[in-house]
C-alpha cells in the first residue's frame, strides 16, 4: 500500500521536522512554502463588530510517500512530535492512499519505486 502524508506545519518548525524525518530515514521528502488558514481563519479582522476577512498565514508543507501503514504511523508520529508547540496554529497532518509511484531512472513502480539501495 502506498500512502501519502501531507503535513502543514509552522514555518519555524521546518528544520525540526526535517531533522525528525531524516532521523527515521524516510526515502524522500518534498517541501514547499504555502499559505493557509485553519479554524481561526488566520486571524479575524473586525470592523465595528463585523467580521470582514480571513487571512492566509505562511506555512510549510511536507509531502512524503511511504510504502506501508507502519511507515505511515512512524512518519506521522515523527512529524507530530517535531512540529508540536501546543499553541493554536501547530498545523495538521493528512494521510491517504495513492495509486502509484514511478522511479524515472529505473522504471520501477509501486513498492519498489520507494525502496532505497543506499541503506
Ligand atoms: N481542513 C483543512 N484543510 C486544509 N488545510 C488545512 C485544514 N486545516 C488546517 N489546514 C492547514 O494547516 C495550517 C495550520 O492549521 P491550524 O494548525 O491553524 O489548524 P486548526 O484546525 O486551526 O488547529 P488549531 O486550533 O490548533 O490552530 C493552515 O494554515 C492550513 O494551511
Ligand atoms: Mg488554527
Amino acid at each position: 500500500m502506498l500512502i501519502k502524508i501531507d503535513a502543514i506545519v509552522r514555518e519555524e518548525k521546518l528544520e525540526d521536522v526535517k531533522k525528525a524525518l531524516n532521523d527515521i530515514e524516510v526515502n524522500g521528502i518534498t517541501v514547499s512554502q504555502v499559505m493557509g488558514c485553519g479554524a481561526q481563519r488566520g486571524y479575524k479582522h473586525y470592523v465595528r463588530g463585523t467580521e470582514l476577512d480571513i487571512v492566509m498565514l505562511p506555512k510549510i508543507k511536507f509531502e512524503i510517500v511511504v510504502s506501508s501503514e507502519e511507515w505511515e504511523a512512524k512518519t506521522i508520529r515523527a512529524i507530530q512530535e517535531a512540529a508540536f508547540t501546543g499553541e493554536v496554529g501547530d498545523g495538521k497532518i493528512f494521510s491517504y492512499e495513492i495509486r502509484n509511484a514511478v522511479k524515472i531512472r529505473t522504471k520501477e513502480s509501486g513498492y519498489d519505486a520507494l525502496q532505497s539501495k543506499f541503506k
